[in-house]
């Protein structure tokens, strides 16, 4: 297992150790997540619904008329929705997909850049009462098919441009009925088929009254797949009542207030863009930018000054490319509209940390989470100094643990499993279709969460490194399973395995070892071509970096390829225990 610890140290004159817990430590006895109910607005017939929660309370309310969404497109495009507006367009998707005979469980994929037309379908899905799967634009047709394939989605909203890439994939899906097309500004000219319907024009002919269908807090809402050791991804699923921690954690460790112009960087088709790309900072009624471009450091702050934002949640690998190009660039911008800026999804490194102080004056928040756990467990709170290096303490309500490889816990100090106590609201409540995956997660009765990491006398939680295969690549994880499978597909390859090889920017990036068929030479030509056909299926974020070419892969004597060993090839590290492992 890698330590993504480094050495380098953020100047300790800087950092202040020794934080005021007393108001953490007095809520964190007396706090319960039921706490919360009496703050949610509920529906009039009893049930919870993340749209109502997000949208319809402040549209209903003295919001109506305050902006929702600031969009900005990637060809500069703007545009502004208020909640009333928010509640008129997710109304009309909702009486959209009714008339499509969606209903209470069914499940509705979006495959849309950052776009409004995007948020207003997760959310007109959810008020109809099915459930919303959002899915990252970057994809190629091989993820998308697995995911619409294992979820036996009924709808998908995409358009033009995607709909050309993943073409042959709808022969696929007897259970996917219909394909709406969103045009966005009918900037997009890719011919659709005779089928797809437009949402253009199902929109223009749709009612904006919608009574949002009274879920109960147990019903699903949401599901995003995500990568294992073994197998494809898995559906993660999550459930209205998570909207109760996704709301108190934006209180509480995006430390949203009423007049903050929020700006989460993340993608819809991760959970981070929907946990806190929509509903954290929509059911604390709070206007958020939403940006369709990537990162380039220059737009970046020019977003900020322009739309003055004050609260900022990024990702560890996305402060690595500000880094890049250096505070001189951070001067020419006023950036002191930013209060308060949060990071996650890996760990931020002192480097970054650093550079953080001298970029933006104020430290950089870490806080920990997964899509399993469906909103942020343990943080580096506002209301207390920034332990450097560590994720921070777990969310008042929740138990998190170090355990030993029998899964008891460990005092502080020593490394092992960090696990949580289940019962948290936003918990996953299931990984669609495969109840044994998910019930394997729980051991002595903790959920056991996949990473290693140590606690500290104070509490504080340090992550040392995923204790399985997966590997973190920009944040994003990628099964290696996933990459091996699509590898194995081209008519050269024997076997493939996969491992995350250390990158300075995107913490790790994914490098393959390919061992060829009987009549295939390793030239780079083939090299090229592996590393072109492994990006158009899968997509340039997911498919290897590298590829190696080697005779055959380290196995054990049950034909498991050992990864482990490959990493320690690769890193020149001790190959540790082979005893397992087949003649090479
Ligand atoms: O390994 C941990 C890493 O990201 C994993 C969760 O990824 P995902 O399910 O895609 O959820 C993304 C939403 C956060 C974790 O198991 N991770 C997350 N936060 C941190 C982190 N690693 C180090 N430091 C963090 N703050």
């Amino acid at each position: 297992m890698a330590s993504y610890q480094t050495t380098k140290k953020p100047p300790l004159s800087r950092v202040k150790v020794r934080p005021n817990l007393t108001g953490y430590e007095r809520t964190r006895k007396t706090f319960r997540f039921t706490d919360v109910y009496k703050e949610l607005d509920w529906l009039p017939d009893g049930g919870l619904n993340k749209a109502h929660e997000c949208i319809d309370r402040h549209a209903n309310g003295a919001s109506a008329n305050k902006p929702a969404m600031i969009w900005e497109g990637k060809n500069g495009e703007q545009e502004r929705y208020t909640f009333a507006d928010m509640k008129r367009e997710t109304g009309k998707f909702a009486n959209v997909l009714r008339g499509l005979g969606v209903g209470r469980g069914d499940r509705v994929f979006t495959f849309l850049d950052r776009i409004p037309e995007h948020y207003f379908a997760v959310f007109g899905i959810l008020k109809a009462g099915a459930i919303a799967g959002p899915l990252f634009s970057a994809f190629g047709p091989d993820p998308v098919r697995d995911r619409l394939l294992d979820s036996g989605a009924k709808v998908l909203v995409t358009s033009p441009e995607l709909r050309g890439r993943i073409a042959h994939i709808f022969k696929d899906l007897p259970e996917l009925k219909h394909v709406i097309i969103v045009n966005k500004l009918g900037r997009d000219k890719t011919p659709i088929a005779p089928t797809d319907l437009r949402y253009e024009e199902l929109m223009a002919k749709a009612s904006a009254e919608f009574k949002t269908d009274n879920t109960s807090m147990f019903d699903y809402s949401i599901m995003h797949y995500t990568s294992g050791t073994t197998g494809k991804p898995k559906g993660a699923v999550h459930r209205h009542m998570a909207i109760v921690q996704q709301y108190i954690t934006g209180k509480w460790v995006l430390d949203l207030h009423p007049d903050d112009i929020y700006w989460c960087t993340a993608d819809p088709g991760w959970v981070t863009g929907t946990s806190y790309g929509m509903l954290a900072p929509w059911s604390n009624g709070v206007t958020q930018l939403i940006y369709e471009g990537g990162i380039r450091a220059s737009t970046w702050y020019e977003l900020v000054q322009r739309h003055k934002v004050t609260v900022w949640y990024t990702a560890p690998t996305a402060v690595r490319m500000l880094m890049r190009s250096g505070t001189r660039v951070t001067s020419q911008y006023d950036l002191s509209s930013l209060r308060y800026i949060n990071s996650v999804g890996e760990p931020l490194n002192p480097e970054a940390i650093v550079w953080g102080l001298e970029a933006f004056k104020q430290a950089i928040h870490d806080n920990w989470w997964q899509t399993e756990t469906g909103a942020i467990l343990i943080a580096n709170y506002a209301f207390q100094e920034v332990r450097h290096g560590s994720m921070g303490r777990p969310l008042p309500g929740i138990e998190a643990a170090i355990l030993d490889r029998s899964y008891n816990p460990l005092p502080p100090g020593q490394q092992g499993y960090l696990a949580i106590r289940p019962g948290w609201p936003s918990m996953f409540h299931t990984y669609w279709n495969n109840a044994d995956m998910y019930n394997s997660k729980f051991k002595k009765g903790w959920y056991i969460t996949g990473d290693e990491a140590r606690v500290d006398e104070d509490g504080f939680f340090w992550f040392v490194g995923r204790a399985d295969d997966v590997i973190n690549t920009a944040g994003h994880l990628v099964g290696p399973f996933e990459v091996e499978s699509a590898l194995i597909e081209h008519p050269a390859v024997a076997e493939a395995g996969v491992i995350g090889k250390p990158d300075p920017i995107a913490m790790e990036v994914v490098k393959a070892f390919v061992a060829l068929k009987d009549g295939y030479e390793p030239t780079d030509r083939l090299r090229q071509e592996l590393l072109r056909f492994a990006r158009e299926k899968l997509s340039a974020g997911v498919a290897p970096r590298e590829i190696d070419f080697v005779k055959s892969l380290p196995k054990t004597r049950s034909s498991k390829i050992m990864r482990r060993l490959l990493k320690a090839r690769e890193l020149g590290l001790p190959e540790g225990d082979t005893s397992t492992l087949e003649e090479e």
